[in-house]
C-alpha cells in the first residue's frame, strides 16, 4: 500500500478532499450556497411525468441538445459557444486539462485565482498537476489590480479564475478590471465564474463578442436545480471545440438533461422570481447581523453572507458553529488559520430559516 500511496503526487496528498460537514439533527440547512426554495407540488408533479418519458436504458442526448438551445438563446450566444459539464466544478477541470500545455522554459502550466475563493480551483488545479498562483485579496476580500498585473506578467498562467460574485466572499470584482487584464493578456483565458449571476446581475456575457480570451461559466445548482448537477460555459467556438476534447462522454446524465430544461422551459421565471426575492432577504439578514454586536458580516452580491465573528484567532466563530449545531442550524464554519479566520458563511434561506438562524445566532453568542 505504502508503494501505491507514493506514487500520488506529495501536493495532492498536502491537500484534503471537498468535505461536506453532516452534523445529526439540523432542521435549517444553510450551509451550501442553494436557493432555498423547493418546487411546488403541481411543478414536481409535471416534472415527475417528463422524468418518467426519458428513455432511462439509452444514454442521454450527447451534446445536450434541448438544453443547448435553450442556454443559447438565454444567453444570446451562438449555440457552439457552449460546454456543458456535471456542474459547474467539472468545467474547472476540463479547463485546466485543455489548457495544460507549459510555457516555454516551464515543467508545468500555472493556473491563476485571487484567495479566499472557491476551493475547486485548487482542488482541480493541484489535482491536475497544474501549478497554482494564488493571489491574497485584501482585509475587505478586494481585489489588488496592480498585484494581479505584476503576478500574470510574472507567472505567465495558462487560465486565469474569477468567481464573480466570489464565493465564500460575496464580493464582486469589477467587470471592467476583468476585461482590462483579459485584453492585456491576450495568451491566458480568463474565466468569468458566474455560479451566483442570478443574484447579482452583473455578468461579463456581453463582453464574449468582444474578447476572445474569456469565458462565462454558469450553474444551474444555485437557482433550483443543485441536486440535477448542471454546468455550462460559454467560449470562443474554437475554444469550446478544444475542450469537447476533454469533456467525458454522456457526463449529464438524461434525468439531468430533462430536468434542467423543464425548468429553463416552465419555471425559469418563478425561479427569477424567487431569486430577487432572496436578494431582499439577504439584505434584510445582513442589516440584522450588522446590528449584533461581536459580528460582522461583509458586504455580499451573492446568496451568501460572509461574516466574522469574535476576532481572528480566537476560536469564537468555531464555538458559534458548534453551538448553531446544537440549536439544529448548520453554516458553514471557514474558522481556520488564514484570512478566513474567525468566519462562518451563511446561505440566505427563507423568511422562517432567516429568523430562526438569527435567534439561533443571538442565543450562541454569549
Ligand atoms: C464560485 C463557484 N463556482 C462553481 C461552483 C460549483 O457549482 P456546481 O454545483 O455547478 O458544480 C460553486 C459552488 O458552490 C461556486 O461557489
Amino acid at each position: 500500500m505504502t508503494r501505491l500511496l507514493d506514487r500520488i503526487p506529495e501536493a495532492l496528498r498536502a491537500l484534503s478532499a471537498y468535505s461536506v460537514p453532516t452534523p445529526q439533527g439540523i432542521e435549517v440547512k444553510l450551509d451550501a450556497n442553494e436557493h432555498p426554495y423547493a418546487l411546488p407540488r403541481g411543478a414536481r408533479e409535471e416534472l415527475a411525468r417528463e422524468l418518467a418519458a426519458v428513455d432511462i436504458n439509452r444514454y442521454p442526448t450527447a451534446d445536450c441538445a434541448e438544453l443547448r438551445e435553450l442556454i443559447a438563446d438565454e444567453l444570446d450566444r451562438p449555440q457552439d459557444s457552449l460546454v456543458f459539464g456535471n456542474g459547474s466544478d467539472e468545467l474547472i477541470s476540463f479547463l485546466v486539462t485543455t489548457f495544460a500545455r507549459p510555457r516555454e522554459g516551464a515543467s508545468r502550466p500555472a493556473i491563476l485565482y485571487p484567495v479566499p475563493t472557491f476551493s475547486v480551483f485548487r482542488l482541480a488545479c493541484t489535482g491536475l498537476g497544474a501549478d497554482p498562483v494564488e493571489i491574497p485579496l485584501g482585509p475587505d476580500f478586494e481585489l489588488d489590480p496592480g498585484a494581479v498585473e505584476a503576478a500574470l506578467a510574472r507567472s505567465r498562467p495558462n487560465v486565469a479564475f474569477f468567481a464573480r460574485p466570489n464565493n465564500p466572499t460575496g464580493t464582486l470584482w469589477r467587470r471592467d478590471l476583468i476585461a482590462a487584464l483579459a485584453r492585456n493578456h491576450p495568451d491566458v483565458l480568463f474565466v468569468s465564474d458566474e455560479a451566483y449571476d442570478d443574484y447579482c446581475g452583473d455578468s461579463m456575457v456581453d463582453d464574449l463578442a468582444h474578447i476572445e480570451n474569456l469565458a462565462v461559466m454558469r450553474t444551474l445548482s444555485k437557482i433550483g436545480l443543485a441536486g440535477a448537477r448542471v454546468g455550462f460555459v460559454s467560449l470562443a467556438p474554437a475554444l469550446a471545440t478544444a475542450l469537447e476534447k476533454v469533456r467525458t462522454p454522456y457526463n449529464v446524465g438524461s434525468l439531468n438533461q430533462c430536468a434542467a430544461a423543464w425548468a429553463l422551459r416552465e419555471a425559469r421565471e418563478t425561479l427569477r422570481a424567487q431569486c430577487a426575492e432572496v436578494v431582499r432577504e439577504r439584505d434584510a439578514l445582513f442589516g440584522e447581523l450588522e446590528a449584533l454586536p461581536g459580528v460582522h458580516p461583509f458586504p455580499t452580491r451573492a446568496n451568501l453572507i460572509l461574516m466574522r465573528v469574535g476576532s481572528p484567532g480566537d476560536g469564537m466563530a468555531t464555538q458559534v458553529w458548534h453551538r448553531l449545531c446544537e440549536r439544529g442550524v448548520l453554516v458553514r464554519n471557514l474558522d481556520a488559520d488564514g484570512p478566513l479566520s474567525g468566519c462562518l458563511r451563511v446561505t440566505t434561506g427563507t423568511p422562517e430559516e432567516n429568523r430562526r438562524f438569527l435567534s439561533a445566532l443571538s442565543a450562541s453568542l454569549g
